[in-house]
């Protein structure tokens, strides 16, 4: 899943990560080019299988002989198979010969156990945001399904431009691992943020993606705040945000929800391994890596929730559903005529209810019931939600203490299940989610819910 890389972060003495692995090195054309050859050697080094991958302007930066000579597979540098530069003579040797097939980007995309473009142009990122398959490089990372890391490196200018970020920030979205550029020196004498990461930290960094990817069994090596990935393979879906229920095209009922607290339950369970969809008419910036579906109604949040619910193990009601909306909304700008206006309300369908009374065995169903009570009185309102819908889990929130109101960072709530009741006090609403996924794992872990599951969502 995508991911800021950690710097540094590489797995116990020992592990030989890379050992066998088949990795694509894909190199743009960029000043730094340079350093993708020291990458080579030493993915070579620790025993990976090196394809390099060369855009047409790496080649005037480096010679694709270079990296023939240090990697096991020749160095491809067009879309059409009998382009290979010499024999791949590093070592160690492939026990089943790489692609030399006619259409080398699917072979590449499809063998690789990772991809890693070393530097990483803005040209390169722009195309593969886009889905534009120019070359053989950006039509090998369309095509394949292992993990992806980028490598950027580019002038600062570049790399603050907010189409580079914007297409980083869709990558990442989309589960693409990215190590930002160190600050340093740059092309033609300039000084500032761009500048390529050192070919240890490169590799480092492919070693933290695939054990992080794998199932987590070398040790901590991930920026998330759970490498093992205790959720990993566990399908979550999570709401967020309070609906709008339209008078007409222009008005609408709402409420006050910012859906933080679902966005820091979102990012807790994907920073533990689950694989997440973020139902949300949110508009705030989604954690990376979470599908994300967006929706204004109760009935489109209805939608999105009950289908991707069916096969989640895993469903989370922290969105602020209208519980009424207007019965006829006008198709056109309602006018003002200065007399009272009589509105007509009727229920929206209770999703929590829907999916505690329609509960697969072993999935675990989470509400929020937000209240303005506190102590005893906030737990019998927690407790009497958990059994009217059939919930296994209730944060009852007091919206009225203070520093905890809507909008807030803050949160004042327990969370009650049948068995248990813990109270946070007013707490950061990322404590909360904390906490939530942990009595969420002990449910899941209780029902035999496998938990890892390995690699189930690499
Ligand atoms: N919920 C839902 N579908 C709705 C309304 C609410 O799934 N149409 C969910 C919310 O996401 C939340 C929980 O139900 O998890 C809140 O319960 P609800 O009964 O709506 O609470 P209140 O609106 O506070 O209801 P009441 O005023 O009856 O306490």
């Amino acid at each position: 899943m995508g991911d800021q890389v950690p710097l540094g972060a590489r797995p116990a003495a020992g592990d030989r990560v890379l050992s066998g692995k088949r990795v694509v090195l894909g190199v743009c054309g960029g000043i730094a080019a340079y350093k993708a050859v020291e990458v080579c050697r030493r993915l070579g080094d620790a025993g990976a299988i090196v394809s390099p991958v060369l855009t047409r302007s790496a080649t005037r930066f480096v010679g694709p002989l270079t990296f023939s000579a240090l990697a096991a597979e020749p160095a491809r540098t067009s879309l059409f198979g009998s382009e290979e530069v010499g024999a791949g003579s590093g070592a160690p040797a492939p026990a089943v010969p790489a692609a030399r097939s006619a259409i080398p980007h699917v072979e590449l995309g499809r063998n690789a156990d990772a991809v890693v473009v070393v530097p990483a142009t803005a040209r390169l990122i722009g195309s593969y945001a886009a889905g534009i398959s120019s070359d053989l490089l950006s039509s090998v990372l369309l095509a394949t399904r292992a993990p992806v890391l980028l490598c950027p490196a580019m002038h600062t200018e570049m790399w603050e431009h907010p189409a580079v970020q914007d297409n980083l920030t869709l990558l990442r979205r989309r589960g693409v691992h990215v190590l930002d550029p160190a600050e340093g020196r740059l092309a033609g004498g300039d000084y500032g943020k761009g500048r390529l990461r050192e070919p240890e930290e490169v590799v480092a960094a492919l070693e933290a993606v695939l054990v992080d990817e794998s199932s987590g069994t070398a040790g901590t090596v991930s920026s998330r705040a759970d490498a093992g990935g205790t959720l990993r393979g566990v399908r979550a879906v999570v709401s967020a945000g309070g609906t709008r229920e339209p008078l007409d095209p222009v008005r609408y009922i709402g409420n006050r929800s910012s859906g933080k607290q679902g966005y820091a339950i979102a990012t807790e369970l994907q920073a533990r391994g689950a694989q997440v969809v973020l139902v949300t008419s949110s508009p705030l910036e989604p954690p990376a890596g979470v599908e994300v579906v967006g929706v204004e109604t109760a009935a489109e949040m209805a939608e999105a929730v009950l289908g991707a619910a069916a096969g989640a193990d895993v469903v989370v009601m922290a969105a602020a559903v209208a519980d009424y909306r207007p019965s006829a909304p006008a198709p056109v700008k309602l006018k003002k005529s200065g007399a009272p206006v009589r509105l007509e309300l009727v229920p929206t369908l209770d999703i929590l209810a829907e999916l505690g009374a329609h509960k697969r065995p072993g999935q675990v169903v989470v509400g929020f019931a937000a209240e303005t009570a506190t102590g005893d009185q906030l737990v019998e309102l927690g407790r009497g939600k958990l059994e009217s819908k059939g919930a296994d889990l209730v944060v009852a929130n007091d919206v009225s203490a203070d520093g905890a109101s809507f909008g807030s960072d803050r949160s004042a709530a327990v969370i009650v299940s049948r068995g248990s009741l813990t109270d946070l006090g007013v707490s950061d609403k990322r404590a909360v989610a904390s906490k939530l996924v942990d009595a969420i794992t002990d449910l899941l872990g209780a029902a035999g819910v496998p938990a890892p599951k390995k690699g189930a969502n690499a």
